[in-house]
């Protein structure tokens, strides 16, 4: 069902070293490839929204809703990028999407992946961050016209698959390679952990190009309020400038790999450019607990954590993950990838972004990106 040959060669036609497209020859024929983003409105699918536009990528972003108000922010910050309507709860809107855009890559972001929510809405998580897995990728199946097991792949379209270290959860090693064994402590985790295996197994099943990148996590100016690090430089920020005297966090011992997720995207790209589809942990190798980022970005700003940081049961988790630390080996020998951003850049420039952020708007951070948002 796959129209648009012009395109299919895109692969051969890169570089060998550094997996980029090749420049155009005036005598081919176009040889721009064409993604498709779902969770484009979030913070990951905005940096590699951006990321791919400058590659010379086309680049098509998933949207849900009628009024999504991330919409007119994604515009703001991205003119070139073009929406197209669809859910993932929504299979038929998943094949017209696929139908319509005739992408080489589908880059699959959107996600509830806040992991309180998770034992909120637990069925809901399951819907979209684990059912949705599957959606997309029988769109991919059925666009590609792929009905058999183990039907070649030529021509095919390249999947990625957003997997995270929250499926290591209570980790029986650290740090966490590939090969490190699950064990999920969120129904959110959960969820994931169906979406990972899916990925593999359509890979197996069907001969697709699908990947997971186990991403470690990753944050920036762009990342939800509700996610500890914006919070943590959002509530720096405010209190420097005087519009609120304190800070309630849950769990200051657990412990985590962060790292820049403008870094993350770039992997995601390359996992799409290799020659054979594998999977790969992102993560910095690196991990430090909730309180020495606390301590980190209150310095930044010229304060004391002690003086304003209060504890509250209310943050605390039903079941935590204690620490997570990647071993990215595999992503650094085999993608040539390694994060440029190390932990206390990332916070001091968090912090800086709010300061900045808050001043300029008296003290109203508004809507932010969000998480990897569904
Ligand atoms: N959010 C939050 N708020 N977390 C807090 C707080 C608080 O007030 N106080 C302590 N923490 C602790 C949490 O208990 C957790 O151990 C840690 O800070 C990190 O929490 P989050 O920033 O919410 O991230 P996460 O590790 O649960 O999950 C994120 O990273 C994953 C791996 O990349 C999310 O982005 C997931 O979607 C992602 O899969």
């Amino acid at each position: 069902m796959r129209s648009g040959p012009s395109r299919k060669s895109a692969y051969s036609r890169q570089c060998l070293v550094c997996k980029l497209p090749r420049r155009r020859q005036n005598t081919e024929a176009p040889l721009t490839r064409r993604a498709l983003i779902t969770g484009i409105t979030g913070q990951d699918g905005s940096y590699l929204a951006e990321y791919l536009v400058d590659l010379g990528y086309e680049v098509w972003g998933l949207v849900r809703g009628q009024a999504n108000p991330r919409v007119r922010h994604l515009r703001q910050l991205l003119g070139d990028v073009r929406l197209i309507r669809g859910d993932l709860l929504d299979q038929g809107s998943l094949i017209a999407a696929v139908e319509r855009v005739q992408p080489d890559e589908v880059y699959n972001l959107a996600a509830i992946s806040y992991v309180p929510m998770s034992w909120q809405q637990a069925e809901l998580t399951g819907e979209v961050t684990g059912l949705g897995v599957l959606r997309v990728l029988e769109a991919i199946r059925v666009c590609s016209g792929i009905s058999a097991s183990r039907s070649p792949g030529r021509g095919q379209i390249r999947f990625y698959q957003a997997s995270t270290s929250e499926m290591f959860g209570k980790a029986r090693e650290s740090p966490q390679n590939e090969q490190t064994a699950f064990h999920p402590r969120s129904p959110y985790g959960v969820a994931k952990v169906y979406g990972h295996f899916l990925t593999q197994n359509y890979r197996e099943s069907y001969g697709m190009f699908a990947v997971s990148g186990i991403m470690f996590n990753h944050e920036s100016p762009r990342r939800g309020a509700e996610f500890v690090t914006r919070k943590v430089s959002l509530g720096v920020a405010k209190i420097k400038l005087g519009y609120e005297r304190q800070l309630r966090l849950g769990n200051l011992s657990a412990s985590r790999d962060w790292g820049f997720a403008g870094d993350y995207v770039r992997a995601m790209q390359l996992m799409l450019a290799q020659d054979e589809p594998s999977d790969y942990v992102i993560g910095t190798g690196v991990t430090h607990s909730v309180e020495t980022l606390v301590d980190v970005a209150f310095r930044t700003a010229g304060l004391d954590w002690h003086d304003h940081v209060v504890t509250d049961a209310a943050f605390i988790r039903p079941a935590e993950v204690d620490r997570l630390c990647a071993d990215p080996s595999k992503a650094r020998d085999e993608l040539d990838w390694e994060p440029k951003m190390g932990f206390e850049e990332l916070v001091s420039m968090m912090v800086d972004a709010d300061l900045r952020l808050l001043a300029d708007s008296g003290g109203i951070a508004g809507d932010s990106f969000g998480t990897d948002s569904w």
